[in-house]
């Protein structure tokens, strides 16, 4: 038995690369789907090349596309590694408490609509934090506010660029999310964890993003 993951791209997929890595064959959670709303995400061919199946969203505003596709492939788990768009309502409804999404920040800050990517980064530097990293959190309809399941931290450098900081911020997440989901699958739903509960199978990852 395992827990069915959905996994939600838009982009490189890195997050994606790094959990498939961390569930071997006796995990106690598998890939089984990865959505995208972009067909030329480099997520997908990550997931074509690991042998998961693949959907493309028609229309990702669509709750019943969403939902068809989830029901279809029996998933349990739907993760947002990267996932640009909005979630439709109703699907955050009818699968609340069943959706996580990774932050490249210490949320609550630095979080909410516009921040992604090299912005998060940029707001981190500006704001003279010491401190940034990854969260994981229940995905509701306010983004980047459900409740924080696990964060990992990583120090602000004086020297960092948005660049070096985000390198360092992708490789905590690298770690985070598959703890994540394997602590989801040992309780069977998403639940608080930390990285140390997770074991070396999460946490002893090559550093490369692919
Ligand atoms: C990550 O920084 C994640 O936290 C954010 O989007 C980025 C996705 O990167 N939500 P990747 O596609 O997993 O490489």
């Amino acid at each position: 038995m395992f827990l069915r993951v959905a996994v939600v791209v838009s982009g490189r997929g890195s997050n994606l690369a790094a959990l498939l890595r961390a569930l071997g064959a006796d995990a106690p959670a598998r890939v089984i789907l990865v959505i995208s709303n972009r067909a030329e995400a480099e997520g997908l061919a990550v997931a074509r090349r690991h042998g998961v199946p693949t959907h493309v969203l028609q229309d990702s505003a669509d709750p019943a596309e969403w939902r068809r596709v989830l029901e279809e492939a029996r998933a349990e788990l739907v993760v947002l590694a990267g996932y640009l768009k909005r979630v439709p309502k109703a699907v955050v409804d009818a699968w609340r408490g069943r959706v996580i999404n990774i932050h490249p920040a210490l949320l609550p800050r630095h979080g909410g609509t516009g921040m992604y990517g090299r912005r998060v980064h940029q707001a981190v530097l500006a704001s003279g934090d010491e401190a940034s990293g990854a969260t994981v959190h229940l995905v509701t309809e306010e983004y980047d506010r459900g409740p924080i399941l696990g964060q990992a931290q990583v120090p602000v450098r004086p020297d960092d660029t948005p660049d070096t900081l985000a390198e360092r911020v992708l490789a905590a997440e690298h770690r985070l999310l598959p703890a994540a989901v394997l602590a989801a699958a040992r309780a069977g739903r998403p639940v608080p964890f930390t990285l140390e509960e997770a074991g070396s199978q999460a946490v002893e990852l090559p550093p490369t993003a692919h």
